[in-house]
């Protein structure tokens, strides 16, 4: 078997991996729940999570990943844990599940770019969402929006994913800042500003049980943890110096370009007086678009705007790919280009309900959110923190030139409050998804 590949520098595992927590989570969904969970008071929240959980669940699949060198269910084999290979299996599903879905959207931006150019949807946003987000044409879009996924990760880690991002993520903020700029230009812009980062804690306190869960959900979606994508960018680390100094550079481009991009999506809203609290797959598509409309250079906006969703959703979609594709090359021998296009091809096709229905996109996502993925993370930090232990600190300190004390909070927190937090999520989340009259858990057949 030929040798396993690694990151050409350390700044390219980084810009990888930061490509991978940005994506439509950041621009599709965040600026939208910040806005309908109470704004500034949603976002501490969730800073918190993305801290205070994220951080040590990051470090944690950095640890199984960098240790081990290989994917996400060998890994825990590697370590000397074989039955742990559970706790794999489960994100290597994930990995599936996540990018049948997100592939759909992917889809639908690549469509809103050409309809920037033409202005398609300006006139009637909400009804062109309603005849391109479900129907052949999504469907074709998300076979374009895979293939330009299974072109990158065929071309290999350092030459495609490597190379990718390395372009990618700098285009996304010089891009969002920009368009942060320009929107601070318009008038009533600053109504946003105050809606968007003025603490509304009556929201807070009184949907606090659906806060939570969302915000920690979120936190984990973002950063694309509890599913080994982090496990899988990790394991081809050669030599890096400090696994905690990439959490954290991670973590706080990850959260910057999440505000950023509600620096540019909650002031336009605004200033074209339209509601910013408006939920569902289709807000960003149907207000935002709206939006655009509406201004004078609304079709160079459009295009640049969805220019860069569509960079930030593929360089993300990379990495929920070379989760599975990992798995494949090193277990089996094939081709990098062959497992690419034949996982890519068995995605397209889960993918195939969310393409003809947007009620089959929002269980997946539902799902994903609520359950998988906090599962995945609970199994994760359970192994690392305490199932690994001691050596998990040693890697973790490994090239890091901090003192023991940092090691030892990382497994501590990662031990006890990280878990608590992790199993209150999944409680709160219990009874929309199994309880009530439409429990969430159950296909909308
Ligand atoms: N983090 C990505 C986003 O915010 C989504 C993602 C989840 C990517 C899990 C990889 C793994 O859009």
């Amino acid at each position: 078997m030929s040798e396993r590949e690694t990151w050409a520098t350390r700044a390219g595992f980084i810009l990888a991996a930061v490509g991978s927590a940005v994506g439509l989570g950041n621009i599709w969904q965040f600026p939208f729940k910040t806005a309908q969970f109470g704004g500034a008071s949603f976002l501490i929240v969730y800073l918190i999570a993305a801290l205070g959980i994220g951080l040590p669940t990051i470090l944690a699949e950095f640890v199984i990943g960098r240790k081990s060198n290989l994917n996400t269910i060998s890994a825990f084999e590697k370590l000397g844990y074989k039955n742990w290979r559970i706790v794999g299996a489960l994100g290597l599903f994930t990995g599936f599940w996540i990018l049948s879905y997100y592939s759909v959207v992917g889809g639908w931006v690549l469509r809103y770019l050409g309809g920037s150019v033409t202005g398609a949807y300006f006139g009637a946003p909400a009804e062109y969402f309603g005849q391109i987000s479900a129907g052949m044409d999504a469907l074709v879009l998300h076979a374009v929006f895979m293939a330009l996924v299974i072109g990158i990760v065929a071309a290999g880690i350092e030459d495609g994913i490597e190379k990718a991002t390395k372009l990618m993520v700098p285009s996304i903020v010089v891009i969002l800042g920009a368009l942060a700029i320009f929107a601070f230009t318009l008038p009533g812009a600053s109504e946003g500003y105050a809606y968007f980062l003025s603490p509304n804690f009556d929201a807070l306190a009184s949907n606090f049980g659906e806060i939570v869960p969302f915000a920690v959900g979120q936190a984990f979606f973002s950063l694309s943890l509890g599913m080994g994508a982090m496990i899988t960018y990790a394991s081809y680390i050669d030599g890096d110096e400090s696994l905690f100094g990439d959490g954290i550079t991670i973590v706080f481009l990850n959260s910057f370009v999440g505000i950023l991009a509600g620096l540019v999506v909650i002031p336009l809203l605004f200033a074209q007086g339209i509601d910013p609290n408006t939920s569902g797959a289709g807000a960003v598509f149907i207000s935002v678009a709206g939006a655009f409309g509406s201004l004078p250079a609304g079709r160079i906006i459009g295009v640049v705007f969805f220019a860069v969703v569509l960079i930030a959703a593929l360089s993300s979609a990379i990495s929920l790919l070379e989760v599975v594709v990992a798995w494949a090359i090193d277990n089996y021998d094939v081709s990098r280009p062959q497992v690419a296009t034949l996982l890519g091809g068995i995605i397209f096709l889960l993918g195939v309900p969310s393409a003809l229905d947007t009620a089959w996109l929002g269980w997946f996502d539902t799902l994903a959110y609520k359950f998988f993925l906090p599962v995945g993370v609970l199994g994760i930090l359970v192994f690392a923190a305490w199932v690994y232990g001691a050596p998990a600190i040693d890697e973790l300190m490994k090239g890091s030139g901090l003192g023991e004390g940092v090691g030892l909070t990382w497994l501590w927190l990662a031990r006890t409050l990280v878990i608590v937090a992790v199993v209150v999520t999944l409680a709160l989340g219990f009874q929309t998804l199994f309880l009530g009259e439409n429990p969430a858990i159950i296909p909308p057949l």
